[in-house]
């Protein structure tokens, strides 16, 4: 069985072509390298011991998509990865955001319809929760975004649902994914952000090489057990086989949606010390006021994805951690970029 991963030599989606080549899948990766680099394909291919097929492709385009599907017809399934995912550039360039992810979805689905694939994954976030009124989140809870990035995931969860009310043969699988970090335990891929990370663990990972100075934490004044931000980190290598058990368990037509996270929820200042422990160095860091838009606390209740799925991540926060430092110790600029 083929699947066309959209996205798969980025972060995610690399180590998910991984594991999908691990439990026996064929894949097709379409990237147009926007925010992800050659790199990453060629040790994605030396991991696997193969190689992957790749498509350069920018989804943007409904020729370019069309072209993909009419060259390869084996195509059975889709996981759908490919976007743009920096919350704050979206609030400046929120057109760019619309017309990526928006378009790149609508002309994927169109060219599933006219190639008669009906099975779909799609990378939702669990910011389509906003600020969740209560904790753990269930699926259920009210939906909310407070930005462009946000709001895309939200109009296309939204268009999903209608396509496949229209749709009675189409089968979709939309994964809320809490907050990914780690690295394939090779040291081998991982996350290579461009420019100063946005994100908490690829942030502390290039002040732990020497790269930043410090960590500026952002608030320690939250409603939380040590006044910094609480959020669910899973294992990237779990959010992965999260894809695997996803694709399994579509086997019937309509829209099913799942929190991918662990259930635990960590503070910053215990991700600075589980990153301490994993370095063997002290990580310096300075409080800095709250950044805006972030919320106190947020982690899933992963019981759903348990029972529909028969899946749930394994790797704890040292393992996060090690992996995470792993990458960066032996790839401390990232991939090449040639
Ligand atoms: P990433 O940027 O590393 O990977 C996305 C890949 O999509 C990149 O390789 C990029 O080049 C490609 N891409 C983007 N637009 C494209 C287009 N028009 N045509 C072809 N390829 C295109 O991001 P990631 O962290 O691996 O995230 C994957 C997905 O998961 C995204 O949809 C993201 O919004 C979602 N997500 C990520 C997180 C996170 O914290 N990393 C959290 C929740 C959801
Ligand atoms: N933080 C710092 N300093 C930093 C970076 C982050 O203190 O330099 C704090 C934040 O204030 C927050 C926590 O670390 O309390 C986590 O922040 P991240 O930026 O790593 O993650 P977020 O939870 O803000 O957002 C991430 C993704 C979003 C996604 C969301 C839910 O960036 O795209 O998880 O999946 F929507």
């Amino acid at each position: 069985m083929r699947i066309l991963v959209t996205g798969g030599t980025g972060y995610i989606g690399s180590h998910t072509v991984l594991a999908l080549l691990d439990a026996g899948y064929d894949v097709l990766i379409a990237d147009n390298y926007v925010n992800s680099k050659p790199e990453a394909l060629r040790r994605i291919c030396k991991l696997a011991g193969q190689d992957v097929p790749f498509a350069l492709c920018d989804l943007r385009s409904e020729a370019e998509t069309f072209k993909l599907f009419a060259e390869n017809t084996d195509i059975e399934a889709v996981i759908h990865f490919a976007g743009l995912k920096a919350v704050g550039e979206s609030v400046h360039e929120p057109l760019l955001y619309f017309d990526n992810n928006l378009k790149s979805t609508l002309n994927l689905l169109k060219a599933m319809q006219e190639y008669g694939v009906h099975s779909f994954v799609f990378s939702s976030s669990a910011t389509v929760y906003g600020d969740p009124a209560s904790l753990p989140i269930r699926e259920d809870a009210a939906l909310h975004v407070a930005s462009p990035y946000g709001r895309t995931k939200l109009m296309i969860e939204d268009i999903l649902r209608d396509v496949a009310h229209a749709d009675p043969a189409l089968r979709v699988s939309i994964l809320r994914y809490f907050n990914p970090v780690g690295a394939h335990p090779s040291g081998m891929i991982g996350e290579d952000p461009n420019g100063i990370p946005n994100n908490l663990m690829p942030f502390i990972a290039q002040v732990a090489v020497g790269k930043l100075d410090y960590l500026p934490v952002y608030g320690d004044d939250y409603d939380t057990p040590d006044g910094t931000g609480v959020r669910d980190y899973i294992h990237v290598c779990d959010l992965a086989e999260g894809h695997v058990s996803a694709l399994k368990a579509l086997t019937a037509p309509g829209v099913y949606t799942f929190n991918l996270g662990t259930g635990h929820g960590y503070s910053v200042l215990d991700i600075v010390h589980a990153y301490e422990t994993a370095c063997g160095h002290a990580i310096p860091y300075a409080i800095k006021p709250r950044r805006s838009g972030d919320i106190a606390a947020c982690f899933a209740d992963p019981a759903h994805a348990r029972e529909g799925l028969h899946w749930e991540a394994t790797r704890g926060l040292a393992d996060m951690c090690k992996d995470s430092w792993n990458f960066q110790h032996n790839n401390p600029d990232g991939y090449s970029n040639d």
